[in-house]
């Protein structure tokens, strides 16, 4: 039998290290840019790191990471070179590069979210913030890595915020326009879906931790950690949610002439008046990537290819349960510190006591010595991820292996899906 052809994800992170080992079950898979903890993995087909442009690598099928690609319009760059892309153009992204955007759409769909108002000026920002009840909930338009959203119940601090934010320099570009909110209480639950652009296959619903600290103490974060499935959200509420939120979004886009292929990220708020749309993400979240897909069984290729190609397959088998935890450097998300050696990871970039289950997802790791010890290179470092029967099960070889783990100044929760297990064994 001859060799598959190559498969290409774009990005560097824990979320595309997910995304090229469970493609690297059927196919050869090759990450641009990558990191080096990708390229050592042992998968039965080898991953490769390059450097190459996404454009310049000879391959059939391309899964696109991140948000910013996307963003910039890669995807039609591909298409435009014959390529199958999972993920959408420019037009599609924008879903998720700008917030007012996105509430217009939901506005426009019928799609339930938080009340709010988009602002450029200051003092109309200010009257606006004025008439809203806590907590307050102000965002920059525009890409800011899950770092450019305030809540709070502080008046005060929500009105500093909007001068920081419309005035100051911190989130440049994205800064100038922002978003204030209804505040939402209840129940975060990511829902992504696979969308060929005109129907959807949800995945199992996951929970994000946003927070840095424990007990959802300290700053947001791009993410701290994540599980699935959610006890309690059964395939009824499943198919209630994508049937009130995801699929009139596609019918939206359809209306607008914009062709989704790739996935919706719904960001949702389970409310006592029903969910609501925190916001939509165009790609996998990270950390609910490193989740979800090392629990999808069969062939990824196969059906990474059938969105691409707008004859979108049935769902795969996502039996049992996944829990990771991120662990992030000091000083994350503000100032990270870098460099420091990282212990308890084999050369392969897996744990030096292997557990089953267990995987080491890299993304702000370097090796600038092939023989030497990973390094720390970014704010979120490793995804450490384990699947099992039960939440239970997984959450405990989880941490079991994150004990493996250590470098100076390491930051992690130690609280992701402490709740869940109290669930899932109440159920
Ligand atoms: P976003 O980047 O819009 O997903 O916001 C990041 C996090 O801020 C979300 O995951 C929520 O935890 C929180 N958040 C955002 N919008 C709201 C809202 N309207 N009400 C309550 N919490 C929110
Ligand atoms: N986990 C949140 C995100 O990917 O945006």
């Amino acid at each position: 039998m001859s060799q598959p052809r190559p498969v290409l994800v774009v990005g560097s992170g824990a979320r595309e290290h997910a995304l090229a080992t469970v493609l690297a079950r059927t196919a050869p898979v090759i990450v641009a840019p990558g990191n080096p903890g990708m390229a050592t993995s042992s998968t039965p087909f080898p991953i490769t790191v390059s450097t190459d442009r996404p454009e310049d690598l000879d391959v059939d099928l391309v899964i696109i990471g991140p948000e910013v690609p996307l963003a910039e319009g890669l995807a039609d760059s591909l298409r435009g070179l014959g390529r199958l892309v999972v993920g959408p153009g420019a037009d599609g992204a924008q879903l998720e590069g700008s917030k007012a955007f996105m509430k217009e759409l939901l506005d426009e769909a019928g799609i339930p979210t938080a009340k709010f108002g988009a602002f450029t000026s200051v003092a109309e920002a200010l009257a606006f913030l004025a008439t809203m009840s806590p907590p307050y909930v102000v965002k920059t338009d525009g890409l800011a890595a899950g770092k450019g959203v305030l809540v709070t119940d502080s008046f005060e601090e929500a009105k500093d915020d909007v001068i920081d934010k419309l005035m100051g320099e911190a989130f440049g570009k994205a800064g100038r326009r922002i978003v204030i909110e209804e505040g939402l209480i209840g129940t975060e639950c990511s829902l992504l879906a696979l969308c060929d652009g005109e129907r959807v296959v949800a995945l199992t619903p996951a929970q994000d931790f946003k927070r840095l600290g424990n007990g959802d103490a300290g700053p947001n974060t791009g993410g701290m950690g994540a599980y699935t499935p959610m006890p309690g959200i059964g395939q009824d509420l499943v198919a209630e949610l994508v049937t009130t939120t995801i699929e009139p979004l596609v019918r939206a886009f359809q209306a607008r002439g914009i062709n989704y292929r790739g996935v919706l990220y719904a960001g949702l708020m389970l409310t006592e008046q029903g969910p609501k749309v925190l916001e939509f993400n165009a790609r996998f979240g990270d950390p609910e990537a490193e989740v979800l897909l090392p629990l999808l069984q069969g062939d990824l290729v196969a059906w990474f290819t059938s969105i691409a190609e707008g004859t979108i397959a049935p769902a795969l088998p996502a039996p049992g349960a996944s829990v990771c935890v991120v662990l992030a450097a000091p000083g994350y998300p503000e100032a990270p510190r870098k460099s420091m050696p990282i212990s308890g990871l084999a050369s392969d970039g897996q744990l030096e006591n292997a557990i089953a289950g267990v995987t080491v997802f890299h993304a702000g790791t370097a090796r600038p010595d092939p023989d030497g010890p990973f390094l720390v290179s970014g704010g979120r470092v490793l995804t450490v991820s384990a699947t099992a029967e039960t939440l239970k099960d997984a959450r405990a070889l989880a941490y079991q292996a994150v004990a493996q783990i250590s470098f100076e100044g390491m930051q992690y929760r130690t609280d992701i899906a402490e709740e869940a297990v109290r669930r899932e064994e109440l159920s």
